[in-house]
């Protein structure tokens, strides 16, 4: 007999992942600390821009101020939203009545602009506000800007805006002068491997530090990049090693780079063309091959000039390895 094995559909870590409370922000204290003390002190601004690099948290902060402003389980807006209630619940769902996320780069026109002005006008349903999410606000065209500006500039009292994007330069200025503006950074490597233990710990992922060191290089700052990639590395099914990681990424490995360094180290002429003519057999480009070398001799002057400036290192070649090497 066929035995069918039916198993649930895996939700991605990072929507797993994804914060509830601005006190499960990573990375991003500011935010945090300003947002908590808005709410606390009742000082909500008619709109908001949370700009900064991809996946460091702007669409999560954007939904949990939402939540934050309209959770019904308590009197007033809270940093600590329930997430059970109905308003969180249909917010978390994109069905609330009072949260409208737009996706502006779906939604880019004039009209779509006009739309969410007419509706700002209604008083909300359920919850206290009614708001507007536009997500990637830099997709909205010249003119739906235009016609979104004067709403902006002074919406009905129960109204809140937070527009999103990454590329703050496209948002035409008069907008971003009238909406408080946030800066979402990108995140350092070390909050990035410390978030990712926490994690790979929770998942019961087994993970050696050096592959959450290379996951976090790669990621450059951005937190959704990290967890999909260790979502990734996972599924090779063993304890993940940071070698596992940069084939993944598609990068030169540690022990690629070790043998070209230690080649060029001994003159070893012969050996160096070998490993050459490998690593392009194996689809690294010159270009590639180049810069991961560039980087890692890089490392190898910081750790000749700095023995102890571990956190500096950024090649694909371990602090242990590099060292040996600087002794030559
Ligand atoms: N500061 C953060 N704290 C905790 N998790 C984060 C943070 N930033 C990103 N993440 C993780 O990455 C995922 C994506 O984050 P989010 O959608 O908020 O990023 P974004 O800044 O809106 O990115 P984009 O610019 O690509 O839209 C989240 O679900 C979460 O798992
Ligand atoms: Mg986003
Ligand atoms: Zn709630």
């Amino acid at each position: 007999m066929i035995k069918l094995n039916i198993t649930m559909p895996t939700v991605a870590l990072h929507q797993k992942y994804r914060p509830k409370t601005l006190a499960k922000l990573v990375g991003q204290p500011y935010v945090q600390t300003a947002l908590t003390s808005a709410i606390a002190r009742m000082h909500i601004a008619p709109a908001y821009l949370f700009t900064g690099s991809w996946g460091t948290g702007k669409t999560s902060t954007a939904r949990i101020f939402a939540k934050s402003l309209n959770c019904l389980s308590f009197n007033g807006p809270t940093d600590e939203p329930c997430g059970t209630c109905q308003s969180c619940r249909s917010i978390e769902t994109s069905n609330s009545l009072d949260v409208s996320e737009i996706d502006a780069a779906s939604n880019n026109g004039v009209d779509d602009a006009r739309a969410l002005v007419e509706r700002s006008s209604l008083a909300p349903v359920q919850g206290r506000y009614r708001i507007f999410l536009i997500d990637e606000s830099h997709m909205l065209t010249q003119q739906s800007q235009n016609a979104l500006l004067k709403c902006i500039e002074e919406p009905p009292p129960h109204v809140v805006f937070i527009l999103c994007t990454t590329e703050v330069h496209k948002v035409l200025p008069t907008i971003v002068s009238r909406c408080q503006v946030f800066h979402f950074r990108a995140l350092s490597i070390q909050t990035i491997a410390q978030h990712l233990q926490e994690v790979a710990d929770a998942e019961t992922i087994a993970v050696e530090d050096e592959a959450l060191m290379a996951i976090a290089r790669f990621a450059e700052g951005g937190l959704r990049d990290a967890l999909q990639l260790l979502g990734q590395v996972t599924l090779l099914g063993e304890a993940v090693i940071a070698n596992h990681v940069v084939e993944m990424t598609g990068g030169v490995t540690e022990t690629d780079l070790m043998a070209v360094l230690n080649a060029i180290a001994t003159n070893d002429t012969f050996q160096l063309l070998k490993l050459s003519r490998t690593l392009v057999d194996s689809g690294k480009t010159p270009k590639l091959i180049l810069s991961s070398l560039l980087q890692t001799y890089r490392d190898l002057l910081i750790l000749k000039s700095a023995p102890k400036a571990s956190d500096l290192l950024t090649s694909p070649v371990n602090y242990n390895p590099l060292k040996a090497i600087t002794s030559h």
